[in-house]
């Protein structure tokens, strides 16, 4: 649990919301999400690194509604785009451009262009041929661009592999030794101004120490490079922060910060994060209600109206969320956190798949869990779905992708309405 969704009175609230009442206005599927969750979240990883002095880029692609990004605009949060759609949502929901960085190993022509046209804080640059690129383009405006180099420090986070992106097999940055030549070529193209490093481990990176590790890789080579003259001025340490899927293993934001503070006093470095997963995943529950609950062989299922097109993560991973009936007494025995003490789960379990409707087997969101009796019709919640859940949905079944809404207290407000069939067919009209 966390603590914008906790169980009162037998039913699932977010904030001071019953989460019901949600459900009836807008239909299930549905993502919940707590202003107060995003917001506080925010507010605590920027304070854990306020000693370090540090810019929050809040990494777009974990959730990018509008109006969520408008909340982190209006507290002075940076961002972490990769695609020219993501640069378009920081601008149009007011986010700072000179706060802007713009990572991702196959950025267009017209991607760096529209960057440069924003003026935004750098270019995360992923290999010789995109600087040169870079160098070209700025020097056809008449302008520099500044960049950070992006490295791949060869550190091995220890996570899923699809979320592990600093090892030398990752299609991710340019490797040490390449990244030095190119730093010390950098001072001969006009384009260019190089301002920073920058390297990404990967995501759900529970140990500090893989952070120690790719920061001294980088003060490193930012001292090599001091030894050519090429000064080096910001870092960016990406972003991974893990956080609980189940159980309590997600650390808190000022243990990172604690690890990897002794290595940059006194150095006057400019220090930049990219938390994306750290920030949304704990504050949004995906609603779902039981459509079906039918029997095959061993097994329990409960089919439920959200599936793998909505919340893609079980399917693509094999990811955990915990998921557990809205009615109920307690919350799910997996997840900590206040009204859920596994002691107080005073009803019967048994082993369920819990599913959805789309025609493939992969299409789950929990396997062979204890789950309570439910019928056709209850309420079922998701949790930590606020990252990757919407940004990764797609249509596929020809199903429209669910509505968002954002909880206040004891009110919502839907952010984004759920597709409806014309939505789906709309370019396809002649
Ligand atoms: N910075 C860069 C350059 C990244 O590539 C990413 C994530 C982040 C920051 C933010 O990472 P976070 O703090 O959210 O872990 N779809 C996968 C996660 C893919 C992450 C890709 N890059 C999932 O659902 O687990």
């Amino acid at each position: 649990m966390t603590e914008a969704f906790r169980y009162e009175r037998g039913t699932l609230h977010c904030e001071d919301l019953a989460a019901p009442a949600i459900a009836e206005q807008t239909g299930t599927p549905c993502y919940v999400y707590s202003r107060a969750s995003f917001l506080g979240r925010f507010r605590t990883i920027r304070d854990a690194f306020g000693p370090l002095d540090a810019l929050i880029a809040y990494a777009v692609k974990a959730n990018s509604n509008l109006n969520l990004l408008r909340l982190l605009a209006d507290e002075g949060s940076g961002f972490d785009v990769v695609s020219g759609g993501e640069l378009a949502r920081v601008l149009d929901a007011g986010g700072d451009p000179k706060k802007t960085t713009f990572a991702g190993v196959g950025k267009t022509d017209d991607e760096i262009r529209q960057a440069l046209t924003a003026g935004i804080r750098h270019l995360n640059v992923e290999s010789p041929g995109e600087l040169e690129r870079i160098d070209r383009i700025a020097r056809d405006r008449g302008e520099k661009a500044r960049v950070a180099l992006r490295v791949n420090p060869d550190v091995d986070p220890q996570t899923h592999r699809y979320i592990t992106t600093g090892k030398a097999e990752n299609k991710f940055g340019i490797d040490l030794q390449a990244a030095a030549e190119l730093a010390r070529g950098s001072g001969d193209l006009a384009g260019i101004e190089l301002v920073g490093l920058h390297a990404h481990i990967g995501s759900q990176v529970g140990d500090p120490a893989h952070y120690v590790a790719s920061l001294q890789k980088l003060l490193a080579l930012r001292d090599e490079l001091a030894g050519y003259g090429v000064a080096i001025r910001s870092l960016n340490l990406g972003g991974g922060y893990k956080i609980s899927y189940e159980g309590s293993e997600g650390r808190p934001a000022g243990d990172y910060a604690a690890a990897i503070a002794p290595l940059l006093e006194g150095k006057g470095i400019e220090l930049e994060i990219e938390p994306g997963r750290w920030i949304a995943g704990p504050s949004g529950v995906l609603l779902t209600r039981v459509v079906e609950v039918k029997r095959g062989g061993e097994k329990r299922f409960v089919i439920v109206d959200a599936a793998m097109n909505d919340l893609v993560r079980p399917s693509l991973y094999g990811s955990y969320h915990a998921v557990w009936p809205v009615s109920a007494e307690a919350g799910p025995p997996d997840l900590d956190g206040p009204g859920n003490k596994t002691e107080s789960v005073a009803v019967q379990l048994s082993s369920a798949d819990v599913v959805g409707p789309i025609c493939e087997t992969g299409d789950f969101l929990a396997q062979d869990r204890p789950f309570p009796d439910v019928d056709r019709g209850d309420l079922v919640a998701v949790f930590c779905a606020g990252a990757y859940g919407f940004t990764m949905a797609s249509n596929y079944n020809s199903r429209g992708r669910p509505p968002e809404v954002l909880v206040d207290r004891d009110g919502f407000t839907v952010i984004r309405r759920r597709e409806s069939y014309e939505d789906l067919v709309a370019l396809e009209r002649a």
